[in-house]
């Protein structure tokens, strides 16, 4: 089976976008770590893992297809952050960036007709629903708990319930 040189050239660069995601996950978590937020940590080194899966299924696909992947160097994440909350807008942000990649993949596999890489989006389709929807759901707990030492304490227990990170 042959894709075109335009879906081969977008899939590689969504492994980077994956793997820059992960990094950006991990310097979080490591950020996190330091700073004593615990949940928050938790959460985002299990993300940056998740990231890290979905550039290797991407990695697979195309040499699956005998097309080998191109694994290429990626930007060094921040390193510092403001709070839990801007972390979690970052990502936020992060997601949505990567949700229009994938929407762009969709767009160049319905116009090249290639049924195989159409289908094997639609899991990364439905994952950036999720993914979004999780983050925003985080963020709005800002607002529904507060900012206070208090409040941040308890949104970032909420951030290392299982529970919650597996949404
Ligand atoms: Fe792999 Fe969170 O996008």
């Amino acid at each position: 089976m042959k894709i075109s040189k335009n879906m081969q050239n977008a899939l590689n660069n969504q492994i980077e976008l994956e793997a820059e995601a992960s990094s950006n996950y991990l310097s979080m978590a490591s950020w996190c770590e330091v700073t004593g937020y615990d949940g928050g940590a938790s959460f985002f080194y299990a993300q940056s893992d998740e990231e890290r899966t979905h550039m290797l299924k991407i990695v697979h696909y195309l040499n699956n297809l005998g097309i080998p992947a191109v694994i290429s160097a990626t930007k060094s994440p921040p390193s510092n952050f403001k709070s839990l909350e801007s972390i979690l807008k970052i990502a936020l942000k992060n997601e949505q960036t990567v949700t229009a990649a994938i929407h762009k993949m969709v767009e160049i596999a319905q116009k090249d007709k290639d049924h195989s890489t159409y289908a094997f989006l639609e899991w990364f389709v439905n994952e950036q629903v999720q993914e979004e929807s999780k983050f925003e759901t985080l963020i709005q707990k800002f607002e529904l708990i507060g900012r206070d030492k208090l409040a941040i304490h308890e949104i970032d227990k909420i951030l290392g319930t299982p529970a919650d990170t597996s949404a």
